[in-house]
């Protein structure tokens, strides 16, 4: 397992020789140590990926096309191995973590196809002897900062779209979980990407990024996180007027209509709500149920939920993990708590579960009913197991209540009715929309949302579009 930085090609420590523990969320146990780097680290990847910017962009999409399928035949060739450096750091269940190295391929895979489709466009000309042209080029370095929850998958999914554009990266991931990061790197390396292409760094995140976004020569920042730092990176972005890509904190609801199939319902709440633990920017976070079917979805929901093992990631059959700190669970709780002081009713979990060995950080599934839009959970994103559901008379309430919120990530819609599905498949104000299920990601569909959620789309045709500056020429050719 590599520890150390990637810069231009080598594997190096922070220029200050500091370093900084990586812990199994299960136990808190360090197993290793990385860099912590700073502004000179910083700089350093800069430089690299400046360098190495003339040579890559210059490739032809056919060399960088094949480069990136091999990354992406590697990555399921290691699958293995990756997932257990994802399951170490971040707490995941194994075979959730073995499906986003699938899924962390399968953006090499897309990218590979999507850069063979990158063409110029001649323009019809309205004045004869002239040539038009829209050529798509590389924005320039591109740098990439990404989270916890997903530490390989929100990597490949910024790498690999800009290195089908022509751009080098430096590259910041979380300092909680940086061993995925940095595995994604070693890849790159052994299957033959030019020095400083791409660069990958740990350490201190506002030092870097702003290293970063004041210098001049990143052109191109794309993040996942929080809302607040979103907000911060935009005024840091402001004075080099870099361009961003951010996808940020969600609030998802999940609608269930009278003529739902009630069973998928359930099966797609569980899968939405529990995956990674419900720390997923798309879980549903908010459940709004139609009268009819209110009991019995509730029912059998919180059935399905209390059945979910819970238990260390590295446990085969686990479906519920550690939470990644004590600082979320805090947060879980107090969600929890303040919706059962409301009138919530817990109908399973509501409380963390003693794991041997471990940390107190296990969560149970937790599901709420009588839930309503004051509570907190309802109004913030959890980040945790919590579904809480309220009760809604009609669509027309489901609709108004799922928008009201400054979020727009993705929603869901359980419904048997084609003309209802697609009237509220439009109305939801979300970039992302799951109907009768909520196993949406996809590496070649357009990721992204709205409002609060930020802007910017990762994934397929979309998430290159990104990193492209398209640039208009008009000659005028001799008469
Ligand atoms: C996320 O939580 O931001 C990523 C989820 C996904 O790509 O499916």
């Amino acid at each position: 397992m590599e520890c150390r930085n990637l810069v231009g090609g080598e594997w190096v420590h922070a220029r200050c020789g500091g370093t900084s523990g990586v812990c199994d969320p299960a136990t808190g146990i360090e197993f290793a140590r990385v860099p912590c780097g700073g502004t000179n680290d910083a700089l350093s990847a800069l430089n690299a990926a400046h360098g190495a910017l003339d040579l890559w962009r210059s490739q032809s999409v056919q060399v960088r096309s094949a480069l990136l399928v091999r990354v992406a035949d590697s990555l399921r060739q290691r699958s293995h191995e990756l997932a257990q450096i994802i399951t170490s750091e971040n707490g995941k269940p194994i075979e959730e973590a073995l499906g986003e190295v699938h899924y962390s391929a399968d953006f090499f895979t897309s990218a590979a196809h999507e850069a063979l489709r990158l063409a110029s466009e001649t323009i019809a000309s309205n004045q004869p002897l002239r040539i038009r042209q829209a050529l798509p080029e590389p924005v320039g370095v591109v740098a990439a900062m990404t989270p916890w929850n997903f530490p390989l998958a929100m990597l490949a999914r910024k790498c690999a779209p800009a290195l089908a554009a022509g751009c080098t990266l430096v590259a910041k991931p979380s300092d909680l979980t940086p061993l995925s990061a940095l595995a994604l790197g070693e890849t790159l390396v052994q299957c033959g990407l030019p020095h400083g292409v791409v660069n990958i760094i740990t350490g201190t995140p506002g030092v870097i990024a702003e290293t970063w976004l004041r210098d001049g020569r990143v052109r191109a920042l794309s993040f996942t996180g929080s809302t607040a730092v979103g907000r911060r990176l935009i005024e840091l972005s402001a004075q080099q007027l870099v361009r961003l890509s951010l996808e940020l904190g969600g609030h998802a609801p999940l609608i269930v209509l009278e003529d739902a199939e009630i069973e998928s319902a359930v099966e797609g709440a569980v899968a939405g709500k529990f995956r990674a633990t419900g720390q997923t920017c798309i879980s549903p976070n908010r459940f709004f149920v139609a009268d009819r079917v209110y009991d019995e979805f509730v029912e059998r929901f919180a059935r399905a939920s209390s059945e979910l093992p819970v238990g260390r990631g590295v446990t085969p059959g686990v479906r519920i993990g550690p939470l990644i700190s004590d600082a979320a669970v805090h947060k879980v709780r107090l969600h929890v708590d303040d919706a059962r002081a409301r009138g919530g009713r817990i109908l399973t979990g509501g409380s963390t579960v003693p794991v041997s060995g471990c940390l107190d950080r296990f969560f149970a599934p937790t599901v709420i009913a009588d839930a309503t839009c004051e509570m907190l959970c309802c109004r913030e994103e959890t980040f945790g197991p919590v579904a809480p559901i309220v009760r809604v008379h009609d669509e027309m309430e489901a609709v108004t209540q799922a928008n009201a919120s400054p979020f727009g990530l993705a929603g869901y819609v359980f419904s048997a009715d084609p003309m209802r599905i697609e009237r509220m498949a439009r109305q939801l104000n979300c970039g992302i929309v799951g109907v009768n299920t909520t196993v949406v990601s996809d590496a070649s569909a357009p990721f992204g949302g709205r409002g609060w959620s930020g802007y910017g789309r990762e994934g397929g045709r979309w998430g290159v579009e990104e990193f492209i500056s398209w640039k208009y020429t008009c000659t005028a050719t001799p008469s």
